[in-house]
């Protein structure tokens, strides 16, 4: 005889793939039906007809009944919440937020770090796709907000194959590799530009910021767009206890203008983490190491802005490879000297907590 008990307790405990709360919280297991033969039957609720996750729904609901002595088949079938039952769930996800940004709330546990640089190029997306799968791979909750709204590349480099799920006004960000994103790249159809002005990209981020159910991820990180424009200054004003994370080359004029983009952060008050030299070398098959940007940008910005330089990470074809993949390369070839180079960034990202001192005054010239 299975026990019915214990069958609905089990499967009551598998979570919700998208909300990550558990199907018996969530008031989303309807039906839990038994037959002599040891068959089952499920009837899971889900918030939207057509869940994109109904398949992974499916599957872990049959793991979990599958655990209890007895059931020898599992059938697991769908119905949809009506409208009521959809709004009440979502205001219990939400908690009290409403439509504030809950991350930037006093006492928010989440560490934001917002990847910034002087120009394009410099290998931000890169840095902040291969960290965030890095601390994600250490067991810390972490989404990435692609802030780079014309030149988004935050979902085609983590591999993140489908769009954000909207229940109500909530957007629920897709994940790969254990990252949630959210990116322009969801809204805007191929080949067609975007074509926003400040006011606009400002409501947009906002939007990314507070109708996005990131559900206080231990890491935020943002990918900025280059340089020193607007969306900086409106990421400073929602989130102002981000931190900055400056990426460079080595090469000593890039390490100028990168310069702008910490005294940029300094002048918005963001506490700056520490600079990333980014293609550092290439190793050749000689085994030697060739600076082919020149050498000693990374270490003279740290030193100029004050902050400590978090590591370097080597030119590799598999960066590039692993970006066009949606592989990236910390976690394709985690035991890779490039792979290691992020880890040991992430060890730094992970010690430094954010300082609680004033800045100095600076002057962008
Ligand atoms: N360490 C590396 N080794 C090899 N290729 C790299 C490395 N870092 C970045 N790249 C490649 O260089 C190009 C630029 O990198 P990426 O897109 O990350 O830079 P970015 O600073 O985000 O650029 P943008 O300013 O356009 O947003 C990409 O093709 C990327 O795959
Ligand atoms: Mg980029």
């Amino acid at each position: 005889m299975i026990d019915v008990g214990a069958l609905r307790t089990a499967i009551g405990r598998v979570e919700d793939p998208e909300i990550r709360r558990s199907l018996e919280e969530l008031n989303m297991l309807r039906d839990v039906d038994v037959s002599d033969d040891g068959s089952v039957r499920v009837l899971v609720a889900l918030t939207i007809p057509g869940c994109p996750l109904k398949d992974k729904l499916t599957e872990d609901v049959t793991a979990a009944a599958q655990t209890v002595a007895g059931v020898v088949a599992v059938s697991v079938e769908f119905t949809s919440m009506t409208d009521e039952e959809r709004a009440n769930l979502m205001t219990d996800v939400r908690g009290d937020a409403g439509s504030e940004i809950s991350l930037a709330r006093p006492g928010s546990k989440t560490r934001i770090i917002a990847v910034s640089s002087g120009k394009g190029g410099v290998g931000k997306s890169s840095v902040t796709t291969n960290l965030a799968v890095a601390l994600a791979a250490q067991g810390n909750t972490v989404g990435v907000m692609d802030a780079d709204v014309w030149g988004f590349s935050i979902p085609r480099m983590l591999g993140v194959d489908r769009p954000p799920t909207v229940v109500e006004e909530t957007l629920f960000p897709p994940e790969a590799h254990g990252v949630k994103a959210m990116s322009m790249d969801f809204f805007v159809p191929d080949d067609q530009a975007v074509i926003w002005r400040g006011p606009m990209l400002h409501k947009a981020l906002e939007q990314f910021l507070a109708d996005v159910h990131w559900d206080d991820p231990d890491y935020l990180l943002i990918d900025m767009p280059p340089g020193t424009g607007d969306i900086s200054i409106s990421i400073s004003q929602f989130l102002p206890m981000a931190q900055a994370l400056i990426v460079t080359t080595p090469q000593i004029t890039a390490q100028r203008v990168a310069k702008r983009a910490g005294l940029m952060a300094l002048k918005v008050k963001q506490d700056i983490i520490g600079v990333v030299e980014n293609m550092s070398w290439f190793t050749g098959d000689d085994g030697k190491k060739y600076p082919i940007f020149g050498e000693g940008g990374g270490a003279a910005l740290a030193a100029e802005l004050d902050v400590p330089l978090l590591g370097q990470v080597p030119l590799v074809p598999e960066v590039r490879a692993g970006a066009d993949a949606g592989e990236p390369i910390a976690v394709a070839a985690p035991d890779s000297e490039v792979a290691r180079a992020f880890a040991a960034i992430a060890d730094e990202i992970i010690e430094r907590k954010p300082r609680l001192r004033s800045h100095p005054q600076l002057v962008i010239n």
